[in-house]
């Protein structure tokens, strides 16, 4: 480095900053004059920016900005928009009787939709996006009804939802804990294997007539004599091969001894009534409705 040498100018006047390196110096030209009015003129937009837009990050609020402008109420204002177009439809949807929805094709075609909007926000984390189920979250896309396929059983089971707490009309039934107390070992066993023969597994012919007799004492009153359930009771259909909680010998054998208890949220609480009928009809139309 050596001291400024301002006696040296180029060809514009000016001199160097003094700074040397090997010999290296540097001219002190100033910035282009274009750079300057544009950086001039960015300050002059900022202020101005600042003052009409919300700018200044407070405490828990930045500043609001003259304009008034606000990406929260501009959504605010996009759903009211959005509510108000659609409360003719939702009204209607609302007042008509439940069985005449899907043969009406404005609240079919609207109900398709908004319901499967609904389905997937609400329903999808349990029944899967497509609605095909997974162990213990029955598929709704199958004419295999636990609760009953009607769109007025489906209406029922959504709003007031499966042996939870929060709603008294909750659909409530409890199979019992077979394994504790009820029933010997041998008993479960050979009842599992009649369980299993009828929806056509091969199984030893003594034990499943053990096993038949076990399941007419002990279960026929739930499940039907015929093992094909009972939808008053929420009682599946052994007889299908459709399982809720898987057809192997283990499975069927730690739902006969411990019972299972699949419970569901009363929907009617956490949505509108519009919207628990509109996913009702979605449910129905998905293919198993009756
Ligand atoms: C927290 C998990 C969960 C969520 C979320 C959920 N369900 Fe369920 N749902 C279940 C369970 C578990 C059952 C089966 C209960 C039983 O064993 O009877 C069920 C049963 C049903 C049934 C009865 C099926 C039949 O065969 O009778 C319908 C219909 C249904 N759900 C629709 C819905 C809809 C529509 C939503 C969204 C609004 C939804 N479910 C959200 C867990 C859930
Ligand atoms: C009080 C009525 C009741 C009685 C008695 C009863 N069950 Fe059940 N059973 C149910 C209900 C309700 C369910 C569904 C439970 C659930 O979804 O959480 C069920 C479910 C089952 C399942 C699961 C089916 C699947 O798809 O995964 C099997 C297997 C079964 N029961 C076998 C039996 C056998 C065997 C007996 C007799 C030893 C019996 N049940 C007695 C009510 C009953």
């Amino acid at each position: 480095m050596s001291d400024k040498t301002p006696e040296k100018k180029n060809e514009h006047g000016h001199g160097t900053t003094g700074h040397s390196w090997d010999g290296i110096e540097e001219w002190d030209n100033p910035m282009p004059r274009w750079w300057v009015y544009v950086f001039y003129a960015c300050i002059v937009w900022a202020i101005g920016y600042s003052i009409a837009y919300p700018a200044w990050p407070g405490v828990k609020s930045a500043t609001a900005g003259v304009l008034g402008w606000s990406t929260r109420a501009n959504v605010a204002n996009d759903i009211n928009e959005a509510a108000a177009k659609l409360a003719p439809i939702n009204a209607k949807l609302e007042a008509a009787e439940l069985t005449a929805i899907p043969g009406d094709q404005e609240l079919a075609g609207y109900s398709a939709s908004a319901g499967s909007a609904v389905f997937k926000t609400w329903c999808a984390q349990c029944h899967g996006s497509g609605a095909a189920g997974a162990v213990g979250y029955p598929n709704l896309l199958d004419n295999d009804w636990l609760w009953g396929g009607d769109i007025e059983n489906i209406y029922l089971t959504i709003k007031h939802g499966i042996r939870n707490t929060e709603d008294d009309d909750a659909r409530y039934s409890e199979m019992p804990a077979f394994g504790v107390d009820y029933l010997e070992d041998d008993k479960i066993d050979a009842v599992v294997n009649f369980v299993m023969s009828l929806s056509g597994e091969p199984q030893d012919a003594s034990v499943v007539a053990v096993g038949g007799e076990v399941f007419a004492e002990e279960c026929s009153a739930c499940h039907a004599e015929d093992g094909t359930g009972d939808r008053e009771q929420g009682a599946p259909n052994l007889a299908d091969a459709i399982w809720l909680y898987g057809g192997d010998y283990d499975s069927i054998h730690t739902t006969v001894s411990y019972s299972r208890y699949g419970v569901m949220p009363a929907w009617q609480n956490r949505l509108d009534e519009w919207q628990v009928r509109a996913v009702s009809a979605y449910v129905h139309q998905l293919g198993g409705g009756e």
